[in-house]
């Protein structure tokens, strides 16, 4: 067909076609008198492409996504996380516009309410972007399984790694049929143990490479691309959500916001279990550094430093304020899970 049809029939125009063609998207074939025609394939191409633009891809991430079947997949991951991102967005900014405006009907909203509100909604835009991952996990992705099991020489954090998965996955007792998420999954260790129960499982990770070997390990889990602060959900979407080993990746800020950002994924009676690195509370914490510096135990100090272990009591305050109530179970010194039910 030529091309005034085919813009018909895809409810497009032909010069957005023409776009394409200029862009190398499309090469449609030319018959006599330089017109251009356009077969099945070509259609099925053209409509590939106006639905990855519709959906905020550029026209150069879309000729390498054709060109490499596979990649398509990640693109869309890689969107979808991003949109959910730009939506979140926009509920803080309607959030805030909400405060103002109810301020105003109280005849209350001064000038310095507007500029809190806005530097509030700033601040808030700006820890969603500043999170970056420092410890290159792409990198680390295919031998990940294989480091966990090497022993630290002094200071071991995946002693009792094992056993407190397993812990994480009986405290949530899963039902059949549950919808559950494991944030930061990795190789998905976590998120498998929860296929045997016939759970429906979705990994969230930042990284792709991460999600890759999770994926080629365990089909049954829906990957998806993701961060602590921007879940790729819908509100209320999991009954559950696990994370281990995770979030001593974000500042005891985010964790708050991360905190957050669960709390609006589950439903009313949702669980949240966390198996990570954590000290009590900063009391707790200063000992612990003042002890592994007594040693010596630089191997100790430095994992610390370079990291962030929770001060456990701002997680189970935050929990407690916002209607949860709390178990908590210690494995080694710096191994806990915290456990929280939705009352
Ligand atoms: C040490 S691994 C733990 C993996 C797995 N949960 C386990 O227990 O074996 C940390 C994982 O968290 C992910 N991660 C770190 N920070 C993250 C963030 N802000 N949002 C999402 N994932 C994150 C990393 O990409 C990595 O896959």
């Amino acid at each position: 067909m030529k091309i005034k049809e085919a813009a018909n029939q895809l409810h497009t125009t032909p010069r957005t076609i023409r776009f394409y063609e200029e862009k190398g998207l499309i090469q449609p074939e030319k018959g006599e008198n330089e017109y251009r025609y356009y077969n099945e394939t070509h259609l099925w191409r053209l409509q590939a492409i106006l639905a990855l633009r519709e959906i905020g891809m550029s026209t150069s991430q879309i000729k390498e996504a054709l060109e490499n079947g596979n990649e398509i997949e990640t693109y869309l991951n890689v969107q979808r996380s991003a949109l959910y991102e730009q939506w979140l967005q926009m509920k803080d900014m309607i959030t805030t516009v909400d405060d103002m405006l109810e301020k105003q009907k109280e005849h209350n909203l001064a000038a310095e309410d507007l500029f809190k509100l806005s530097k509030q909604l700033k601040e808030l835009k700006q820890i969603r972007n500043d999170w970056e991952d420092k410890w290159n996990f792409d990198n680390q992705a295919h031998d990940y399984d294989e480091n966990i099991k090497t022993t630290g020489y002094r200071f071991n954090v995946h002693e009792h790694y094992h056993e407190a998965l397993v812990k994480v996955e009986s405290f949530i007792s899963p039902m059949p049929d549950e919808i559950g998420v494991d944030i930061g999954t990795g190789t998905g260790n976590l998120a498998s143990l929860f296929l045997e129960k016939d759970v429906e499982m979705i990994g969230v990770d930042q990284s792709e490479e991460m999600l890759k070997v999770c994926k080629e390990k365990h089909p049954e889990i829906d990957v998806r691309h993701g961060h602590f602060l921007a879940l790729p959900l819908m509100d209320g979407q999991a009954d559950f959500i696990v994370t281990s080993y995770a979030l001593h990746h974000i500042p005891d800020t985010q964790k708050l916001l991360a905190l957050k950002e669960m709390d609006r994924v589950i439903g009313k009676n949702g669980r949240i279990a966390i198996a990570d690195l954590m000290f009590e509370d900063e009391y707790d914490r200063n000992a612990k550094l003042a002890k592994y510096e007594e040693d010596e135990n630089h191997e100790a100090l430095e994992a610390i430093h370079d990291e962030y272990y929770a001060d456990r009591s701002l997680l189970l305050n935050w929990l407690k304020d916002n209607g949860y109530q709390v178990e908590c179970v210690s494995f080694n010194p710096i191994l806990y899970i915290v456990f929280a039910e939705k009352i």
